[in-house]
């Protein structure tokens, strides 16, 4: 064991994303709140508790937050995203150095693309032990096909070439879904270490949503083997 995580947190947003842990996690217990079903258990002999969030920022915010309030140390996601750094292929794993939400848009009043007014940091960065943790699983399961970077997150489903173009060239990102940026920043708020971890289900253009639906299965699987990897790591 190298990290002192005493029990750890991991979040899917679909049934997909959660399914492996449904079948490998050894359950010892499970709580419900806010209509989210946390699941307590042992997982290559650490604690664990994971959940579906659901779709989407704000419920990715409520389960993190209540998975905080459970008493994770550490916050794991796992899932799919849209690739949209165009070196990435279908299946390959982008590891969060930091989240952004895309969809803040305050330019009118003079606020950078991303920015939220008033507050100090807009793009959060995850914890560094678990992002060499993640590189480290991805690198001995998927050699040459993971990226440490920019996870862009927003309330869409990126669906065209303009878009996810704007996406790489505008803010630098990675990859693009729809929760890491909200999981960010309740962890920031509540000073907890974070990492996102996402295989690509499609490349965000104008074949994502044909993609998505033929490849979420298999890169939710590809996901899931980091973070069974790290946890065996931890
Ligand atoms: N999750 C998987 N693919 C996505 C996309 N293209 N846009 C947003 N979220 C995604």
């Amino acid at each position: 064991m190298t990290s002192n995580f005493k029990k750890i947190g991991i979040i899917g947003a679909m049934v997909e994303e959660i399914e492996l842990l449904h079948q490998h996690v050894e359950k010892t217990g499970s709580f419900t709140k806010a209509g989210i079903t946390y699941v307590e258990g042992k997982f290559h002999g650490r604690e664990v508790v994971f959940c579906k969030s659901g779709v989407g920022k704000v419920n990715a915010a409520v389960c993190t937050q209540l998975l905080i309030d459970g008493g994770v140390d550490c916050v794991l996601f796992t899932g799919v995203a849209g690739a949209v750094d165009p070196d990435l292929n279908i299946g390959d794993i982008v590891v969060s150095s930091s989240c952004l939400q895309h969809d803040m848009d305050v330019t009118p009043l003079g606020f950078a693309r991303g920015h939220i007014p008033f507050q100090d940091v807009s793009e959060w960065q995850a914890d560094a032990s678990l992002v060499e943790l993640a590189i480290a699983a991805s690198e001995r399961h998927f050699p040459g096909r993971s990226v440490q970077g920019k996870v862009l997150s927003g309330d869409q489903f990126i669906a065209s070439r303009d878009t996810v173009r704007s996406l790489y060239e505008d803010l630098g990102g990675a990859c693009a879904e729809m929760e890491g940026a909200a999981l960010a920043q309740v962890c920031a708020m509540n000073e907890i270490p974070f990492v996102v971890i996402r295989a690509m289900s499609d490349k965000a253009d104008g074949s994502a949503h044909v993609n998505f639906a033929e490849f979420t299965v298999e890169a939710s699987v590809n996901s899931h083997k980091i973070i069974d990897d790290m946890i065996q790591h931890m």
